[in-house]
């Protein structure tokens, strides 16, 4: 039974307004002419519409994007029924794309057992499901280094053993034409060496080194090599540097690592005269996907470029290793990329949506490690 205290009493005029403004659900209520009578401050937020352009219209004017849960207010007061634990999409217009939010939905029922109309309470989860994404990825990919790792370890031995061999059968011979064979032999012993040595290093165990680290010199030592190397491309770099950002304490030869794996990516994905922009920004208050859920200052630092976007059927399988699409590229530049960021308790996110319209890599690094 449900008992109202002398405090609600006296304030009852506002009580039940502060009550639906500290809700963190979205709350839609539709009476029985199916006209809203109640959309809180959270709900305002989900549909991006203030309350007072919608209280007293008619549910399906407000909801037009959104007829699943239109139907299921409808439904819900003319049967009595209940919808639970919903899931679906949510579009605050028809152009802008959707975000997933959780929905209940239930009659709205007086006193007498009168149905008077429906109530809906509308939970934005995209972040949480990006979360859970991301963490099963890393599962995935944990287990993926765990065994390519354990191959490299037991091809490393044998390979030094033929290298040593093929070195000394081109002492041996005289033939120089045999010797060219020797040659080739061990060229290509060093690359597989050289991906082995790649392997090895997604699941090293070695804690990172922190130190307080200037990024944008990190950057521009990248851009410049990168921009001297580009292959006979006139590669355009535009950098959008936020000047409030500190120096950082991250790991600088890993992070030297991580950027240039991406900044490599973009300089080979985009034509002659491609165009590439760097941008950084700070994020006071971004959850991160580590375990504790806490928020710290992040910073997001962007690569974007204007080549032909990451294929749909690569972009399931990005960083996993030895996943490429180029002629002499091992794969494992992403791969180990994802790992740097682990190991900064960052996030890793692509963006590669329309074909030909380029790729946007976004990494997000906590400011405060630990
Ligand atoms: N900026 C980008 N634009 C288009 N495709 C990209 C981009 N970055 C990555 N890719 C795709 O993802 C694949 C994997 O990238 P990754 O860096 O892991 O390996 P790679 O570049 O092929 O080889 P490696 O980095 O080991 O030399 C690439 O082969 C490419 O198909
Ligand atoms: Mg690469």
């Amino acid at each position: 039974m449900f008992m109202m205290s002398d405090y609600v009493k006296i304030s009852s005029s506002f009580f039940y307004e502060d009550l639906f403004t500290s809700l963190q659900d979205g709350i839609l209520v539709v009476d029985n002419d199916l006209k809203i009578i109640l959309f809180n401050q959270a709900m305002e937020e989900i549909s991006g519409i203030s309350s007072s352009q919608v209280i007293g219209k008619s549910l399906n004017q407000v909801l037009k994007f959104n007829s699943y849960i239109n139907d299921l207010l409808v439904k819900s007061f003319q049967t009595g029924k209940s919808y639970c634990d919903l899931e679906c999409d949510f579009y605050k217009e028809p152009s802008i794309s959707s975000f997933i939010v959780s929905l209940i939905i239930v009659p709205f029922i007086n006193r007498n057992g009168d149905i008077k109309g429906s109530i809906a309470s509308i939970r934005d989860i995209s972040r949480l499901k990006e979360l859970e994404k991301d963490d099963q990825m890393a599962k995935r990919l944990s287990s993926v280094r765990e065994l390519a790792a354990s191959m490299a370890h037991e091809i490393k031995n044998p390979l030094s053993g033929i290298k040593g061999a093929a070195q000394l059968l081109k002492h041996e011979l005289s033939d120089d034409k045999l010797k060219e064979y020797t040659d080739v032999i061990i060229k290509e012993i060093v690359r597989v060496n050289e991906i082995v040595e790649g392997l090895m290093n997604l699941t090293r165990v070695r804690s990172p080194k922190f130190e307080l680290t200037n990024i944008y010199t990190i950057l521009d030592e990248i851009i410049n090599l990168e921009q001297g190397t580009s292959k006979g491309k006139k590669v355009k770099f535009h950098k959008y540097y936020d000047p409030s950002i500190p120096s950082i304490m991250v790991d600088s030869d890993r992070l030297s690592q991580l950027f240039l794996n991406l900044i490599r990516n973009a300089v080979e994905a985009v034509s002659k005269d491609g165009e590439i922009i760097i941008t950084t920004k700070v994020f006071s208050d971004y959850l991160l996907g580590n375990k504790d859920k806490k928020s710290s200052r992040t910073m997001l630092i962007e690569i974007k470029d204007d080549g032909p976007g990451i294929d749909k059927e690569v972009m399931k399988k990005l960083f996993t290793p030895f996943v490429t699409t180029k002629k002499k590229g091992s794969g494992l530049g992403l791969a180990i990329s994802h790992r740097i960021v682990e190991e900064h308790k960052g996030r890793i996110k692509v963006v590669s949506e329309e074909p030909q319209k380029g790729t946007i890599i976004q990494v997000f690094i906590p400011i405060n490690q630990q």
